[in-house]
């Protein structure tokens, strides 16, 4: 087992938990997943977890405890420390909005001046609605934000919201967009442009993740072909270097094997058809790079 470690915080349970691991798991590296364990070695990859708190990733990266974190932007940036983004990852995508209760007669962001707005936001949300010229104040609390109209804390909200269930069920309606979230991968400022064996094994990890984001949206297709169609086939593909070509006992067919895009797939698929290609399997690609 090699001894150097690159220590990634990952949070424990929440929006991002199961994913964050799926993308490590595609990257072939293996480890134990009991969730009352909270400091976890990888058994094939020098990588060591630390499940936590997601708001508490920020500060862990920032003072070395973790080498690197998955956080949501919106932690990031409310954390407010100046850290380097490593990696957009794109996954668990949220907004924070404004919501108020429903009979709330909203008439514009200007409603909310002299209002008490709850969240466990402050920083942005202040920020956000300054720029906006409004002034209201904050309320901060660290979770069940949407309970706090109700028992008069507060007169609106300013929350993560995903599919807007919650909202619902709580009376209250969003009536303003302010900010848009999804995870990153952060580091210590410069970390990337060390020269150091930790870093290394960083550039391994996003190396594997990458390899498994190209092979994604992308369709490993094969398929015999009348030899004459091979220019209109090529063209039909587009975008490949050089498909590979194999001729077949029939001298008058090829079979051919190429990559396509996910979203162009249908589209090559009725056209080599219309060409005479024949017996076109498909095949999804589990990594793939340059
Ligand atoms: C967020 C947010 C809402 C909920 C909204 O909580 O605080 O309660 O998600 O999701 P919905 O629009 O899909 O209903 P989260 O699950 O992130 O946990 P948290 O309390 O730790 O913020």
């Amino acid at each position: 087992m090699e001894r150097e470690v690159l220590k990634i915080a990952i949070q424990k349970s929440g929006r991002l938990s199961e994913k964050s691991l799926e993308i490590i798991r595609n990257c072939g590296i293996d480890f134990q997943t009991d969730s009352r364990v909270l400091r976890e070695r990888a058994t094939n990859f020098p990588l060591e977890f630390l499940f936590v708190r997601d708001d508490d990733i920020p500060t862990y990266v920032k003072d070395g405890v973790a080498d690197i974190g998955i956080v949501g932007k919106n932690e990031f940036d409310e954390s407010g420390f100046y850290l380097d983004t490593v990696k957009d990852l794109g996954f668990a995508k949220c907004r924070l909005s404004i919501a108020v209760p429903n009979d709330f007669d909203y008439k514009g962001i200007e409603s909310l001046n002299g209002k008490r707005i709850a969240t466990s936001y402050p920083n942005i949300m202040m920020k956000i609605l300054k720029e906006r010229g409004v002034d209201a104040s904050a309320v901060v609390v660290s979770g069940s934000v949407e309970i706090t109209p109700q028992v008069g804390i507060a007169d609106c909200i300013c929350d993560i919201v995903s599919t807007g269930t919650t909202l619902k069920m709580n009376g209250l309606k969003e009536v303003e967009t302010i900010y848009y979230s999804s995870a990153i991968m952060i580091a210590r400022p410069g970390f990337t442009n060390t020269v150091s064996k930790k870093n290394e094994i960083l550039f391994r990890l996003l190396e594997r993740m990458d390899a498994v984001e190209k092979a994604k949206n992308k369709k490993y297709i094969l398929f015999n072909l009348p030899a004459d169609k091979l220019d209109e086939a090529a063209k039909i593909i587009g975008g490949m270097k050089s498909p590979t070509v194999t001729p077949l006992m029939d001298k008058s067919w090829l079979s051919v094997q190429s990559v396509v895009s996910e979203d162009r797939f249908w589209s090559v698929f009725e056209d080599l058809k219309s060409i005479g290609a024949e017996g076109i399997l498909v095949m999804n690609i589990e990594k793939m790079t340059e």
